[in-house]
């Protein structure tokens, strides 16, 4: 008898010890949660003052446009880097430093010429970049169409090689 009780009172202390560490992990997970919104939050405001003044996905129609969607960069680029690494870097060096030689969307710089040259912080660029990699962007409506039309299923216009990756 005195061994059950002593058996009963280890295995609730056991439990209670059991759920307060559950609780302590999910308040881990609900403050990375946070953090998370939190940074893609600053990404995407970054991402509409820095970037969307040319990559702009309110245009409605496609003759006012300066620059391509951000939405068909990213999935330009999500072909050549399909890890949230590579595909951080290359959207950061190329905004550093934007060369014609580099530049991967070749139909874009040829109707639209290369991007200009601006001073861009570097840490914003990765923040910039991260948002784009892990959420939906928004699409300009005739963007569907354009890809339809023009690049005959999304498929880019097959010019863009660079490091022999296509
Ligand atoms: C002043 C206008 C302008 C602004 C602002 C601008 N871009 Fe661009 N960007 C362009 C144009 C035009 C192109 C298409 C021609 C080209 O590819 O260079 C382009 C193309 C790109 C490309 C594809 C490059 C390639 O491989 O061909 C990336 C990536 C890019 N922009 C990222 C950014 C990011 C990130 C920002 C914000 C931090 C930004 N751009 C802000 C004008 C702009």
């Amino acid at each position: 008898m005195k061994n059950k009780i002593i058996y009963l009172l280890v295995f609730s202390l056991f439990m209670v010890s059991c759920t307060s560490k559950k609780k302590e992990v999910n308040q881990i997970i609900e403050n990375s949660e946070k953090i998370t919104m939190l940074q893609n939050s600053e990404g995407y405001n970054l991402l509409k003052t820095q970037c969307y003044a040319c990559h702009n996905p309110n245009i409605v129609s496609h003759n006012d446009v300066i620059a391509p969607p951000m939405a068909a960069i990213k999935k330009r680029y999500s072909r050549l880097y399909d890890n949230k690494e590579e595909f951080v870097n290359a959207v950061t060096d190329w905004a550093m430093d934007p060369v014609k030689e580099n530049a991967i969307m070749r139909g874009a710089v040829m109707q639209f010429n290369v991007m200009p040259k601006q001073v861009f912080n570097k840490k914003e660029l990765q923040k910039i970049a991260n948002y784009i990699f892990e959420n939906e962007l928004e699409q300009p409506e005739w963007f569907e169409n354009h890809e339809r039309g023009m690049h005959r299923g999304g498929g880019g216009n097959g010019r863009g090689m660079r490091n022999g990756k296509s």
